[in-house]
């Protein structure tokens, strides 16, 4: 059932491409408009919604503070990210013009299924993004976009996390198509990007295996790493720092990179393993400057520097010590690639340690329980 691969994680990570293509499909009309037919909330309600919060845990609560950049861009409402476990517990503002958006990979994590239940009870609507047909999650929400990522079996979660950024993108641009907050060209271009994404994921998992080895080889025996991202990039240092301490039980901190001086620079000391996510060079280059400077501050304090980047970027090959290379894309995109390495790059790392990469101890693939 490994399909060759001699983990599940291997085989789930070489499934990323495919799980953004599955979770894309059949969800456009003969126009290439977006359609939403699993989701019971009638097109009304969804334009009377001025407010989002998602409720996750672990990866999905990663995967929904990507997709608020996105919408917030997009659709001009506020998104809110709520872990699961501490939304129930303080009183949350919710009203029935709130969309309250569950994400989870199993439908079953008891802290997401009581957030969710505590939603409706005040009146919201819950619209469920779920990788398990039928789990309790999506059965108790008024609406599911399942993520079509296939069975994930690894404890930890990779393939739907690019599965669950495409359905919250894509609930998102549904959004803005019936709120009219965007123009139809500016809706199909985003939609192209999306459907673009499987190929470039593809490249990376072509081509960068053998940097991300060499480079897992090299700091296998580091005691702590450090993972900064801005934007889009901060919930990917998130993941990936989350990644590497489940699988390879490595001490690891993700920032936002602009607080490095705010306190975190003050870990940085000769020889640490900083790991910065850059933004794309193009578009929003105010971002790509400001994280090349934070480079620029670690490495001035000795930091062995591991950048995930723009292929041919020459601040980032100026500064990096190992580079870990994504295609051109937009800004919005880019965190369905950038992640791919950083799953690589904790399971080879794990490996090398003889850990057993499906099943990290103390952990469970469904917490159900509170
Ligand atoms: O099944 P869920 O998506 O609701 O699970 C949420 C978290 O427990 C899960 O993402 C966890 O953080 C994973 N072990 C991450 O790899």
């Amino acid at each position: 059932e490994k399909g060759g691969w001699d983990s599940f994680m291997d085989k789930e990570i070489h499934e990323d491409p495919a799980a953004v293509q599955r979770t894309l499909l059949g969800r456009f009309d003969t126009n290439g408009d977006i359609t939403l037919d699993e989701v019971r909330i009638d097109e009304h309600d969804f334009k009377s919604i001025d407010k989002i919060i998602v409720v996750a845990c672990g990866t999905a609560s990663y995967a929904g503070q990507v997709a608020k950049y996105a919408i917030e861009h997009w659709v001009r409402i506020p998104v809110e990210i709520e872990l699961a476990h501490e939304f129930r517990y303080r009183d949350p503002i919710l009203t029935p013009r709130t969309l309250v958006v569950a994400i989870s990979q199993s439908g079953e994590t008891m802290d997401t299924l009581m957030a969710l239940r505590h939603a409706r009870e005040q009146g919201s609507k819950v619209l469920a993004i779920c990788n398990t047909q039928g789990a309790s999650i999506p059965r108790e929400s008024d609406a599911v976009l399942y993520t079509h990522a296939g069975p994930e079996v690894a404890v930890a979660s990779t393939k739907a996390f690019v599965a669950q950024i495409t359905a919250a993108y894509l609930l998102g641009l549904y959004l803005a198509q019936v709120k009219g907050a965007m123009f139809r060209d500016e809706i199909h271009q985003m939609l192209d990007s999306l459907k673009d994404m499987p190929r470039k994921i593809q490249w990376v998992l072509d081509t960068q295996p053998k940097t991300i080895q060499a480079a897992a080889e090299r700091m296998v025996n580091a005691n702590s790493f450090l993972f900064l991202g801005r934007h889009v990039g901060y919930p990917v240092a998130l993941e990936g720092a989350l990644k590497l301490k489940e699988i390879a039980y490595t001490f690891t901190e993700g920032f936002a990179a602009g607080e490095l001086k705010h306190g975190p620079i003050a870990l940085v000391d000769e020889g640490e393993p900083v790991v910065f996510i850059v933004p794309p060079q193009r578009g929003r280059n105010v971002l790509h400057a400001k994280v090349i400077s934070g480079i620029e501050e670690v490495k001035a304090r000795g930091a062995y520097i591991i950048a995930v980047a723009e292929q041919g970027d020459p601040d980032v090959e100026r500064y990096a010590d190992v580079v870990f290379w994504r295609p051109a894309c937009p800004t919005l995109m880019s965190p369905l690639v950038d992640v791919v390495p950083l799953q690589l790059f904790a399971m080879d790392m794990a490996k090398l340690k003889g850990y057993d990469v499906d099943k990290p101890r103390n952990l469970a693939k469904s917490v159900t329980v509170e």
